[in-house]
């Protein structure tokens, strides 16, 4: 039987080489994309079916910071088909990004140099807003719609025959500092992409704890630093691409300046060949590449606190609950 694999974000960077390193595992397998609009959907299908002519490619349109289109897209979903056997997590944003030079200059000058490049600790902010469901931007698109569109497929990803699993692009820049439970959609800080990506891996925790025993299993990954869409708002492309030999020389010490999509999605492919019940729930799968551009995947413990990852799952659920109260007239 084929498997069918959902991809949020795939219409290009990380989500786009994703799917086509998958149908490069798997031809037979059913992939479902999961794009903002219908233009992007039929772009994003037309280029996978570039490379894979014969792939079974279908496409949802979502739009992950807005909680009605979820909520129409997981119906559409549950319609279509009666199993998802992987849901990537992958769809994501960092709006305004700002870097604070002063403080990267200073932390060149340290011995902290590594680890400031590797997670951008200490010189990345952004500027968050308000979007259309009164929700903070960031929380909304990289955590929330995700964990509503998972909440609406339980019915597509529980009690299957083999497991299911989900499969959040996290990033090594989650930082529990960042992350508070009083302010967890980040409203006050200037962290919001951090904060956004520290609740990621505090929900996959949980979200292990409530269904592993329904056969559904949850993991996160990093992708390592990869130019994309989201990395040339971050510095003008052609900086990125004066800086490139540089970053070349950087991977011989920084493994995760995986720097291409292909490379970045090393992680999440190796994941689709594991049996999750050999997985730690507790770690972060980060694709790196050595100096001499191999890829290989990296297993680290991640920082979180199991307590505050409940207190804050709870959180969600309100937020959840309160949210169909106001879509009802969506739900079946
Ligand atoms: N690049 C890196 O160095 C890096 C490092 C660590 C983690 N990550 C994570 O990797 C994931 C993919 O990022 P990327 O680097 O591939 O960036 P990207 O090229 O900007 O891709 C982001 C994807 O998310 C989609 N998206 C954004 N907002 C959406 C929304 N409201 N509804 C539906 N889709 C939406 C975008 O669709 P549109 O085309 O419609 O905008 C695009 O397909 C993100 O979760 C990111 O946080 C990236």
């Amino acid at each position: 039987m084929a498997r069918v694999v959902l991809v949020t974000g795939a219409s290009g960077g990380v989500g786009l080489a994703l799917c086509r390193r998958l149908l490069e595992e798997d031809g037979r397998l059913h992939l479902c994309i999961a794009c903002r609009n219908e233009q992007t959907c039929e772009n994003t299908r037309e280029r996978i079916l570039a490379y894979h002519p014969s792939a079974q490619v279908s496409t949802v349109e979502v739009d992950l910071g807005n909680l009605a289109s979820i909520l129409r897209a997981a119906r559409e979903l549950r319609c279509r088909f009666n199993r998802l056997d992987f849901v990537y997590l992958n769809a994501g944003i960092m709006p305004n990004p700002h870097v604070n030079f002063k403080a990267l200059w200073r932390g060149l000058l340290t011995g902290k140099v590594l680890h400031m490049l590797t997670t951008a600790e200490g010189i990345m902010t952004q500027t968050d807003r308000l979007n259309g469901d009164g929700l903070q931007e960031v929380f909304a698109t990289n955590l929330f719609g995700h964990f509503m569109l998972v909440r609406q497929l339980q019915a597509l990803l529980c009690g299957n025959e083999k497991p299911s699993r989900l499969i959040w692009t996290s990033s090594s820049n989650a930082r529990e500092s960042a992350f508070s439970l009083s302010d967890y959609q980040h409203a006050k800080g200037q962290e919001s992409y951090s904060s956004s990506k520290y609740a990621t891996d505090l929900t996959s925790v949980v979200l292990n704890r409530k269904y592993n025993d329904q056969g559904l299993y949850s993991s996160v990954v990093c992708p390592g630093l990869v130019m994309s869409n989201m990395t040339y708002r971050i510095l003008p492309i052609f900086l990125w691409k004066l800086l490139m030999p540089l970053m070349w020389l950087i991977r011989f010490f920084a493994k995760t300046y995986t720097l291409t999509p292909y490379n970045g999605v090393e992680a999440h492919v190796w994941l689709f060949k594991q049996k999750p019940e050999y997985l730690d729930c507790l770690v972060k799968y980060h694709s790196c590449t050595t100096g001499l551009g191999r890829c290989y995947v990296e297993a680290r413990k991640m920082d979180v606190d199991e307590d505050v990852a409940e207190k804050f799952f709870q959180k969600l659920l309100e937020l959840e609950e309160e949210t169909l109260e106001k879509y009802s007239d969506l739900l079946d």
